[in-house]
C-alpha cells in the first residue's frame, strides 16, 4: 500500500486474473456447473484478501462492478470464514424485494441447501427464514424495522448494506443508524463484560457495497473508512444513438428488438422499461409480431421481470434460452445493478425510469417517468459487456445524453418522510434536523412529515413519540396512515373490516381487466360494486370470496380448492394472485394487531361506522366536488379528478376521502369512499374547524 496523503481515499484495487472464457463442459451436473461458475467470478480470486480486510476493518467499503459476485459470494465467504459461529448471522440488505428473493434462492442453490435453512430471505409480508438461517437477505426496510425490536441487532456478526449507490431512503437511514448501532454495541461489550442477552456480545462488522466507482462519499461518511475495489471484467460495448428523438419509445424499443433479432449475431437482449404495464404490453407486441415472421425466424423468447411478478416466474429469466432461441428480457431498472442476468449481449435503453418525486408544500408524492442519469445509462450499457463484446442501443440522440444529470438524486430528497421519521422517533432519535444523514433531506419535508405525524396522533405537540399510539404505529409494517386506521378501527369496532381494507389496498390491482373483455369485466365488477365507494367494494370481494372459499374447503382437498378458487376469480374478473396476496397480508397484520393486544371485532352490516372510521383515518385526503364536477383536494387545494376505475366515477358524490393521488395526463384520485362532509369536523376537529 502506498502511504496516504490527507484527503486521499484509503483504497486499493484487488485484481483478479481469471480467464473469463474457461470452457464449461455441458455434460457437467448442475452442482458442478455451479461450482465452475463460482470459480470464474472475479471476486473468487480475492476471497482470502477480502476476508482479511473484513477482519482488520470494522467498517469496509467494497466497490465492484456489477456481476462480479459481491452479493452472491461475499456472504458465503464470510460463512466459510467463521462469521456465523455461535448462531450469529450475516445480514445483507437490498433496496429491492425482488433482488433479496432471487439472490437468496440462488445462494441457497449454490450452497445446496433448502431455502429458509442456512440461507433465507425476509421481506415485508414474506419471511422465509428459520432458526437455522445464517445468511439472511432482506430489504433495507425490513432491517430497519428489525432494529426497532432489537436495537443492537444482536444476532448479527456482520451487516452488509448492499447496493448502497442506489441511495434509497431506507438505505440512507440504515447507513446512519448502523453507525450508532456499531457504537452502542462496542459500548455494550465494554460495559457488561461481553454478555449480551445471554449471548456473548461482539463488535458489529459493517460492510457497505456499491456498484458506483466513487467510494469517496461512503468512505468520508464513515470517517475515512477503508475502501477496496474488486475489479470486474468488462468487454467493450459499442454504443449506438438514434439520429432523432423518438416520440414513442415503446415502439422504438420494439423495432430495435426485431432489428437485433433479425440482424445481429447470437446473444440475449435486455430491454429497460419503466414498469409492469409497459413490460406486459411489449411482451404481447413481441409475441404478436413474431407471428408475422417466417417459422424459422420466430425463435425469440420474451421474458418479463418486475417486482410484482409471481416469484415462481422471477427465476425464469436466469435460465438459458432453449437451444436455438434468443431471450429478450424485458426488465425495470431492477436489472441495472441489483440482479445480473447471464447471456446478455445486447442492451436496449430507451433512457427512462420511474422515479418518486415529492412536493412537500402540497404533500403530494408521485411516481413519474423521468430520464435516467448518466450513471444509470452507463450501468445499463455495461450490462452488454459482461461475457463478451456487446452493443447498447440508446433510443435517444447523443446530444441528449450530454444533457442528462450525472447521477440520480438520493431518494431521501424526493420522498415523503413520515414513515422513516416515525421509525427514527421510535428508535429514540429525537433530533431529526440534526441527525447525521449522509445527505440531509430538506427542512420543509422534515417539517411536513412531523406535522403529518402530529395530525395522525403519532407525535405530541412538541414532536415526541406519543405513547402508546406512536409506538404502535411504528411497529406495524405499514404506512403511518394505515397503521393509524387500524388503531382507530379498534375503537370504532370495525377492526376486521379495516384489516381487510388495508390488506386489499396493499396489493396491486384487485381486479383483472383484460383489454379484449373490458365490458364483460365492468359488468361483473358491478356485482361487487357499492354505491358508497371502492373500499366497500373491495370488502365485498374479500367477504364473498372468503365465503366461497370456506364452503369449498370443507369438502375438497387443498389443491382442488386452489383450482376452484382460481376459476371463481376468473369468472369474476378478480386478479387471483392479488387476492391471495391480500389474504396473506390480512393474516400477518391480524397477527400484528393481536400481538399488540387488540381484539379483532367486526361491525357486521353496520357499514356506516366503518365509513365513519375511514373518514376519521383518511381525513388528510378528503376532496370536495366543485360546481364544474371536478374535485378540490382539501389539504392541498389541488384540482383532481376521480379515476375512471373507481366505482364512484359516474355518481360523483359531494364529498369523498381517497387513498391515492396519481398524476398522469391529469391528477387522479383513486380508492374513494363517499362521506358526509360534516364528519370531517366531527371526527378530525383538530384539523377541520366547524364553520358556522
Ligand atoms: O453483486 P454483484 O453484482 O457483484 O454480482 P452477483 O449478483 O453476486 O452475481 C454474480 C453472478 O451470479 C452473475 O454472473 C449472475 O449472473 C449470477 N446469478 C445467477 O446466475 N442467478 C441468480 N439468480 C443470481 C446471480
Ligand atoms: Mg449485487
Amino acid at each position: 500500500m502506498p502511504s496516504m496523503t490527507q484527503g486521499e481515499l484509503k483504497s486499493s484495487v484487488l485484481n483478479s486474473n481469471q480467464n473469463p472464457n474457461s470452457p464449461v463442459a455441458s455434460s457437467l451436473s448442475k452442482r458442478q456447473k455451479i461450482a465452475e461458475h463460482k470459480k470464474t467470478l472475479p471476486i473468487a480470486s480475492v476471497e482470502k484478501r477480502l476476508i482479511e480486510e473484513v477482519q482488520k476493518n470494522d467498517i469496509l467499503i467494497i466497490v465492484g462492478e456489477t456481476g462480479s459476485g459481491k452479493t452472491t459470494q461475499l456472504p458465503q465467504f464470510l460463512f466459510n470464514a467463521g462469521f456465523c459461529r455461535e448462531g450469529k448471522m450475516v445480514g445483507i440488505s437490498q433496496p429491492r424485494r425482488i433482488a433479496a428473493v432471487t439472490v437468496a434462492k440462488r445462494v441457497a442453490e449454490e450452497c445446496d441447501v433448502q431455502l429458509g435453512q442456512r440461507v433465507g430471505y425476509s421481506i415485508r409480508f414474506d419471511d422465509t427464514t428459520s432458526s437455522s438461517t445464517r445468511l439472511k437477505y432482506m430489504t433495507d426496510g425490513f432491517l430497519l424495522r428489525e432494529a426497532l425490536v432489537d436495537p443492537l441487532l444482536s444476532r448479527y456478526s456482520v451487516i452488509i448494506v448492499d447496493e448502497a449507490h442506489e441511495r434509497t431512503v431506507h438505505t440512507d437511514v440504515l447507513l446512519a443508524l448502523l453507525k450508532k448501532v456499531q457504537r452502542d454495541r462496542s459500548k455494550a461489550v465494554d460495559e457488561i463484560g461481553g454478555v449480551l442477552k445471554g449471548r456473548k456480545a461482539s463488535p458489529l462488522k459493517l460492510i457497505i457495497m456499491s456498484a458506483s466507482l466513487d467510494a469517496r462519499v461512503f468512505s468520508e461518511y464513515y470517517g475515512g473508512a477503508r475502501a477496496v475495489h474488486v475489479q470486474g471484467r468488462q468487454f467493450p460495448v459499442d454504443i449506438f444513438y438514434t439520429v432523432h428523438p423518438e416520440s414513442d419509445y415503446v415502439d422504438a424499443a420494439l423495432v430495435t428488438i426485431f432489428q437485433i433479432h433479425l440482424g445481429e449475431k447470437e446473444g440475449d437482449i435486455l430491454v429497460f422499461l419503466t414498469g409492469q404495464d409497459e413490460i406486459e404490453s411489449v411482451e404481447r407486441l413481441v409475441q404478436e409480431r413474431l407471428q408475422h415472421l417466417p417459422e424459422d425466424k420466430r425463435k425469440l423468447l420474451p421474458l418479463a421481470i418486475f417486482s410484482a411478478l409471481p416469484s415462481e416466474k422471477q427465476m425464469r429469466v436466469f435460465a438459458p434460452a432453449p437451444i436455438g432461441f434468443r431471450k429478450v428480457v424485458l426488465a425495470t431498472n431492477i436489472a441495472e445493478t441489483s440482479i445480473t442476468i447471464p447471456g446478455i449481449r445486447y442492451v436496449v435503453d430507451p433512457g427512462f425510469v420511474k422515479a418518486r418525486s415529492y412536493n412537500p408544500s402540497k404533500g403530494m408524492e408521485s411516481l413519474d417517468v423521468v430520464p435516467t442519469s448518466k450513471a444509470q445509462a452507463l450501468q445499463r450499457s455495461g450490462r452488454a459487456g459482461r461475457e463478451g463484446p456487446g452493443k447498447c442501443f440508446r433510443l435517444y440522440p447523443e446530444r441528449e445524453f450530454e444533457k442528462l444529470d450525472d447521477s440520480t438524486k438520493p431518494e431521501i430528497k424526493r420522498c415523503n418522510l413520515s414513515n422513516v421519521i416515525l421509525q427514527l422517533k421510535a428508535l429514540g432519535i429525537d433530533d431529526i434536523v440534526g441527525f447525521d444523514f449522509i445527505d440531509k433531506p430538506s427542512r420543509s419535508s422534515i417539517v411536513k412529515a412531523l406535522e403529518e405525524l402530529r395530525l395522525l396522533g403519532a407525535l405530541t405537540d412538541d414532536c415526541k413519540l406519543e405513547k402508546p399510539t406512536g409506538d404502535q404505529m411504528a411497529r406495524l409494517p405499514l404506512d403511518p396512515v394505515y397503521s393509524k386506521a387500524l388503531i382507530l378501527a379498534n375503537q370504532f369496532n370495525c377492526l376486521e373490516e379495516m384489516l381487510i381494507t388495508v390488506a386489499m389496498l396493499s396489493v396491486e390491482s384487485i381486479f383483472y381487466d383484460p383489454r379484449e373483455k373490458r365490458e364483460e369485466a365492468r359488468i361483473s365488477r358491478n356485482h361487487f360494486a357499492s354505491i358508497e365507494g371502492d373500499h366497500l367494494t373491495y370488502l365485498s370481494v374479500y367477504r364473498e370470496s372468503n365465503e366461497f372459499l370456506e364452503k369449498r374447503k370443507a369438502e375438497n382437498s387443498e389443491a382442488k380448492v386452489d383450482k376452484i378458487m382460481g376459476k371463481w376469480c376468473k369468472d369474476n374478473f378478480v386478479n387471483s394472485r392479488s387476492l391471495k396476496h391480500a389474504r396473506d397480508i390480512y393474516r400477518q397484520i391480524r397477527g400484528n394487531v393481536e400481538q399488540m393486544g387488540f381484539n379483532v371485532s367486526s361491525c357486521g352490516d353496520d357499514l356506516l361506522e366503518y365509513r365513519r372510521c375511514l373518514a376519521a383515518s383518511f381525513f388528510l385526503k378528503a376532496a370536495q366536488r366543485q360546481m364544474d364536477g371536478t374535485y378540490r383536494a382539501l389539504e392541498s387545494g389541488e384540482i383532481v379528478h376521480i379515476h375512471p376505475t373507481s366505482v364512484l366515477f359516474r355518481s360523483k358524490p359531494e364529498s369523498v376521502i381517497f387513498n391515492e393521488l396519481m398524476q398522469t395526463s391529469k391528477k387522479y384520485i383513486k380508492n374513494l369512499t363517499r362521506i358526509d362532509p360534516l364528519w370531517l369536523a366531527e371526527l378530525a376537529p383538530h384539523h377541520y374547524k366547524t364553520e358556522e
